[in-house]
């Protein structure tokens, strides 16, 4: 069934089962990095209008109305919005938990303590590597040393110091050192994300792939960083689901918890969504937050399990993992509505079979596409 063809034949609407707790907002998709495996949209440079300051505060308070509690400040790079002390200070007061997702850069010690005093409560602060050389590679831009030296600034300020690295085929064999480096920076978590092969990963996806000795590798190595440093330095490995035979519980299950919102002010129901063709977001400039969350088709497409196809209907997990990612349904099997390829039991799981064997064979690996406006604009498709 094509896209077209269910956005046709889906219920418009379908009882709401919870609340957009965690809401997030993508407030720019300019960014001074370049990483291939960025999550943003191939075509993030058609995004030109971005919201105004009165435009997000509208949006937090018709979250919070919605019962939102959590708010995600992210990009592109946040950091590049002139308004951002005045989003987290709004949002604090009206009684947000914030966390800003950032690569560091634009960040000096005077904004942190500007944000500290806005109510900035947590920041995520991400690497590519645990030196300048693989960093530059990854992220085609150098910045290795300031985010050092702002990780230790996060620290010094009384931030919880949170340590985020995406992992792929490039780094995971330096995660000894990896781990080093965040303990000498001060993390109190470490976020050892392995990469989700969608948007500028999934084109990239033939570069990134480990091989399963490497994650195998990786896994034993955190293991021991977790019986040496004993809770006080907490680690968390997120596992592929093209390696762990089970497909994740995307999202948590669509227009369940998550709403994020794009620059332009398009609502998404997960990271991917502008990628699905045929699915028309709602936007917050011209539709209230409860109009989209409760009653838009693009919120209600997929949300609750009862609509997944067999071998989803009838399979005793799916309570657990709400049939996967339609993102990556999309991506592998050309089909939003069916369930996600990294479940054994998908029909087309061959294709994710045959993606981890040619990550172990030995072959050229291609190079890598950064994310940038001039690859963007070739790559248009994505949204
Ligand atoms: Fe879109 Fe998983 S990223 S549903």
């Amino acid at each position: 069934m094509s896209t077209e063809a269910i956005a046709t034949s889906q219920p418009a609407a379908r009882p709401v089962q919870g609340m957009p707790l965690w809401l997030l907002a993508e407030v720019t998709y300019r960014c001074p990095l370049q990483c291939a495996y960025c999550s943003n949209p191939l075509g993030f440079a058609h995004y030109r209008d971005e919201l105004d300051t009165e435009q997000w505060l509208s949006v937090f308070r018709q979250a919070r109305e919605l019962g939102s509690v959590q708010l995600g400040l992210s990009g592109g790079e946040p950091l590049l919005r002139k308004d951002l002390e005045i989003l987290v200070g709004e949002a604090h007061t009206m009684g947000f938990y914030t966390n800003l997702i950032t690569s560091g850069v634009g960040m000096d010690e005077a904004r942190l303590a500007q944000l500290r005093q806005a109510g900035l409560d947590h920041i995520q602060l991400s690497f590519q590597a645990d030196d300048s050389e693989l960093s530059n590679m990854v992220a085609g831009r150098g910045h290795f040393e300031h985010k050092q030296a702002i990780a230790r600034a996060i620290h010094s300020q009384g931030y919880p110091m949170v340590f985020n690295i995406v992992l792929h085929r490039l780094n995971l064999d330096h995660i000894d050192s990896i781990l080093q480096l965040a303990w000498d920076l001060g993390a109190d978590y470490v976020e050892l994300a392995n990469t989700q092969y969608h948007g500028w990963a999934f084109h990239n996806r033939a570069a990134l792939m480990p091989t399963r000795a490497q994650i195998e590798h990786a896994e034993a190595v955190t293991e021991r960083w977790r019986q040496k440093v004993d809770g006080r330095m907490r680690i968390f490995f997120v596992a592929s689901d093209y390696y762990d035979g089970k497909a994740k519980p995307c999202m948590n299950g669509w227009g369940s918890t998550f709403l994020g919102v794009a620059p332009d002010g398009r609502a998404l129901p997960c990271h991917g969504a502008a990628g699905l063709p045929g699915l028309s977001l709602p936007s917050v400039v011209d539709t209230p937050l409860r109009a989209i969350w409760e009653d838009s088709e693009a919120f209600n497409i997929f949300r609750g399990d009862d609509w997944l196809p067999e071998p989803c209907a009838s399979c005793e997990i799916l309570s657990q993992c709400h049939g996967g990612c339609r993102c990556q349904a999309y991506l592998l099997a050309g089909d939003p509505a069916v369930t996600d390829p990294t479940c054994p039991k998908s029909p087309v799981h061959d294709e994710v079979v045959e993606a981890v064997e040619a990550a172990d064979r030995d072959r050229p690996v291609p190079p890598l596409v950064f994310r940038t406006v001039e690859n963007s604009r070739k790559l248009r498709s994505g949204g």
